[in-house]
């Protein structure tokens, strides 16, 4: 924190100065307020803050009932805690309302704060050593007898039903922390950029055009007949066009939308905290964000270490298969092409031949021989099915007690190989060793696939393979500038997005081998998943012109507000998106991002507590000229 800011804070609030207490010094000097979350209520005290010095006092307490025994205590909740309370048998009026008190309805306590009887103090529970006595009691909402789901037992629910009752999922504990954590590492984020280090926080619109390339959009229809606006993917180009506009730093906790298939780490709408700044080159975005990232980073959750490693996407692949490997275990891939190239095994060989072919290897230390020829075989069947990879060759073979290989090939492989192999991969009796046969990276794929499922099943049958408690964050750059097309079609396809600019290493090939260009790409991966994305942008209209138009084959004309931007006096600029929600789910140990996300959609787009999406009247479709066409049989 600068010292200007510090003392505006302080000249600020010098007639409240005990409401300051300091932080301890990490990297900056941290200044937090001292917790305070019931002035301008109707209580003193939230219900899992009392403490030995509140003993004697009278205080007011509201929340939930999460227990009413007997009409003889009940215990309140509030997402701070809880505290029991203790019902006088004399009081006929108060015992009444306990009486008919259900769970989870609300209610408003005031009574003195007793010391528990030492017999009964619970140390499990923070306010276990002490009650209250009551002495008011009022019910601010009674709740129905047959309520939807449990609050405290959430994790008995399918997530179906904790999604359709969420204002009562919200309650729970997890779902508690998870929002608040968010929240409070979203405020220190904003501070960091806005108040430090001068960022400017601009919302950009969410009802836009449809662009080239990226994910498929949402739609939206306007009152003009045949006309659409779309939902943005990103705020990518108001963010460029921002920074065209000399605001030199952008920042934007920012909605996006992408009408993508669901799967456990994407929602149809998220979050992304955006950034985009001018005169910048990809090492000052990355140190930006380590120390975005240190500065933010919750209390009480392992420290982080920067600056994080780097791999290029050509390491990232063949070491581990992935271009978001998970670093929390080894098991890496091993290039043996050299070996198997006169192997004896045709399979193999005839992979080798177009010149663009490749062997690879990963070695699975299975103690508890886990690992039967069934299972072998079914791990391979799903990596391969995940891939929709039909050519790759996958071999399994195991380390029996001699040293000598158990595996299909085994008697085709020539001896020196199978030892060369053995060597290099340091194989043991008692080893499993994968080998893959393919093309370009995709055997790597397939290992990548096969080392994140064996790690799976190694965990879920009591095998520790990834690092607990860790969070590795790592740098993929030198991605290539353009892919071949994802669904197998003509040409070429951005690897990030049109707007990003070659490496200037590889410049020279943009007009002549474009499929060979590195792009100034960068990805922020946390633990396996990519959590960031961003890239130093072409600014030269030109070029961007050339990238849409001759490389992706798209109509440029969709982006010509752009194109001119770029002809007025553009800065160069670069930037890059982080997912918050994969984020936080990854900090908070969440199985999917929806665990924190207030609100979140089913893996098919819907929202079981409110229906959407719903249908709407002919009339409001009429306005849109909107006919709707009968379902196909
Ligand atoms: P990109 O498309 O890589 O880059 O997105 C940035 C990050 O957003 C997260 N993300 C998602 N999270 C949840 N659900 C989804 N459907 C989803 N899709 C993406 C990922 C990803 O890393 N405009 C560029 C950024 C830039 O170039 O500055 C962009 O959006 O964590």
């Amino acid at each position: 924190m600068s010292f200007t800011l510090l003392r505006r804070i302080l000249t600020k609030h010098k007639n409240n100065i005990s409401f300051f207490k300091f932080g301890k010094c990490v990297r900056h000097c941290q200044i937090s307020f001292l917790s305070d979350a019931v002035s301008f209520t109707d209580r003193t005290h939230t219900c899992g803050s009392l403490t030995g010095s509140n003993v004697g006092e009278k205080v007011k307490l509201c929340g939930w009932v999460q227990y009413n025994r007997g009409g003889k205590f009940i215990v309140i909740r509030d997402w701070s805690g809880i505290t029991q309370v203790i019902v006088p048998t004399e009081k006929v009026e108060v015992q009444e309302i306990v009486q008919s008190l259900t769970f989870e309805s609300v209610i408003e306590v005031t009574g003195k704060v007793l010391p528990r009887p030492e017999e009964e103090v619970n140390p499990a529970m923070a306010t276990g050593d002490l009650e209250i006595d009551l002495e008011e009691i009022q019910v601010l909402n009674k709740a129905s007898e047959s309520l939807p789901i449990p609050v405290y037992d959430y994790h008995k629910v399918s997530e179906m039903m904790r999604m359709e009752y969420r204002y009562m999922d919200i309650r729970n504990k997890q779902m508690q922390r998870n929002l608040r954590l968010r929240s409070k590492m979203m405020m220190k984020i904003r501070e960091f950029l806005a108040n430090i280090h001068e960022f400017v926080d601009v919302e950009t619109p969410t009802l836009f055009r449809r662009t080239p390339g990226g994910a498929k959009e949402f739609i939206v229809p306007s009152g003009q007949p045949g006309k659409f606006y779309s939902l943005p993917q990103s705020p990518q180009q108001f963010k460029q066009l921002l920074m065209v506009g000399g605001i030199d730093r952008y920042f934007q906790i920012a909605r996006c939308y992408r009408d993508e298939g669901s799967k456990p780490d994407r929602q149809p709408e998220f979050t992304q905290l955006d950034i985009e700044m001018s005169f910048v080159k990809r090492e000052g975005i990355i140190k930006l964000i380590e120390e975005m990232m240190v500065y933010s980073w919750p209390e009480g959750e392992p420290h982080i270490q920067t600056p994080f490693p780097h791999l290029t996407y050509d390491q990232a692949m063949r070491l581990y298969g992935s271009d978001k490997p998970d670093t929390r275990f080894d098991m890496k891939i091993t290039d043996i092409t050299s070996r198997c190239s006169d192997g004896g095994v045709e399979l193999i060989s005839n992979q080798l031949k177009t010149g663009n072919g490749s062997v690879v290897a990963i070695k699975i230390r299975d103690e508890k021989k886990l690992f039967s020829k069934k299972k072998l075989e079914d791990l391979k069947t799903m990596a391969l099915k995940a891939l929709n990879d039909t050519q790759t060759v996958v071999i399994p073979v195991r380390v029996i007690e001699d040293g000598s290989w158990q595996s299909p090939i085994a008697k085709h492989m020539k001896a020196n190989v199978k030892d060369e192999i053995s060597n290099d991969l340091d194989l043991q009796t008692g080893d499993l060793a994968i080998l893959a046969a393919g093309q370009c990276y995709k055997p790597n794929e397939v290992l990548g696939k096969i080392r994140l499922l064996f790690a799976d099943f190694l965990e879920s049958n009591g095998v520790q393979v990834r690092e607990k408690n860790v969070f590795n964050f790592l740098w993929v750059e030198d991605f290539p500038l353009f892919l071949p097309k994802e669904d197998g079609g003509e040409g070429l396809e951005s690897a990030h997005h049109p707007f990003t600019d070659a490496h200037p290493e590889d410049r020279h090939m943009l007009y002549t081998q474009p499929e060979k260009v590195r792009g100034q790409h960068y990805d922020l991966v946390l633990n396996g998943n990519e959590v960031g994305g961003g890239s130093i942008r072409i600014h030269d209209p030109d070029v961007q012109k050339y990238v849409l138009e001759d490389v992706l084959k798209e109509d440029s004309s969709q982006l010509q507000h752009l194109l001119k931007a770029f002809t007025t006096g553009c800065p160069p600029h670069g930037g890059i998106a982080l997912g918050l929600d994969r984020l936080f789910a990854i900090i908070c140990g969440a199985a999917s991002i929806r665990d924190v996300i207030a609100f979140p959609k089913t893996q098919d787009g819907k929202d079981p507590m409110s229906k959407a999406p719903a249908t709407v009247s002919q009339a409001e479709l009429d306005s849109y000229h909107i006919q709707i066409k009968p379902k196909s049989s």
